[in-house]
C-alpha cells in the first residue's frame, strides 16, 4: 500500500527535493508553447531542480546537484475547484516556468500541503524562493531549458 496521500481528479504531488509527480484519472497533457503535445499520460515526473537533461521531465538530476527543495508550501491562491472538470494541460514555457491549467489539486509527499487552483505557474528553474510556484527568478538566474 502507498503512503503518499491520494486526492481524486487531477494531481501535482510536490516531492521533497525532488520532481512534480503529475497524475490524472484522465489524462495528462505536457505541451510546447505553440501547443504541439510533447507527451499525454497518466503519470509522468517532471523536472523542478533545472538540471535535468531531458526537460521538462525529471531524468533523476536533482539527487546529485543539492536541489534545495525540501520545504512545506503554503499557497495564497488557492481556488475552489469544486464543480470543475477537465484535463490537466502543462504548458512549458522556453526559459521559464510550467503553466498549468486544471482543476487540480497540489500538494506535498507529507500531506501537510495542499491546495486546489484551476490554473497556475509553477517552478522549473529550481531558483523560486516560493516553490513549488514560480516567483519570477528565473529571470534572474540564467536559466535555460
Ligand atoms: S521557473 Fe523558477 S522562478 Fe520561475
Amino acid at each position: 500500500m502507498s503512503d503518499k496521500p491520494s486526492y481524486p481528479g487531477n494531481t501535482i504531488m510536490v516531492r521533497p527535493a525532488g520532481p512534480l509527480i503529475c497524475g490524472s484519472e484522465k489524462v495528462v497533457v505536457v505541451q510546447d508553447e505553440q501547443g504541439n503535445v510533447i507527451e499525454r499520460a497518466q503519470e509522468l515526473a517532471l523536472c523542478r531542480c533545472g538540471r535535468s537533461k531531458n526537460k521538462p521531465f525529471c531524468d533523476g538530476s536533482h539527487k546529485q546537484s543539492g536541489f534545495d527543495g525540501e520545504q512545506e508550501f503554503r499557497d495564497e491562491r488557492a481556488e475552489n475547484i469544486s464543480g470543475h472538470t477537465g484535463e490537466l494541460v502543462i504548458t512549458v514555457k522556453p526559459n521559464a516556468m510550467l503553466m498549468f491549467t486544471g482543476p487540480v489539486t497540489l500538494f506535498s509527499r507529507s500531506g501537510n500541503s495542499t491546495s486546489t487552483r484551476l490554473r497556475g505557474a509553477l517552478c522549473r528553474c529550481g531558483g523560486s524562493q516560493n516553490k513549488p510556484f514560480c516567483d519570477g527568478s528565473h529571470k534572474g538566474c540564467g536559466f535555460r531549458g
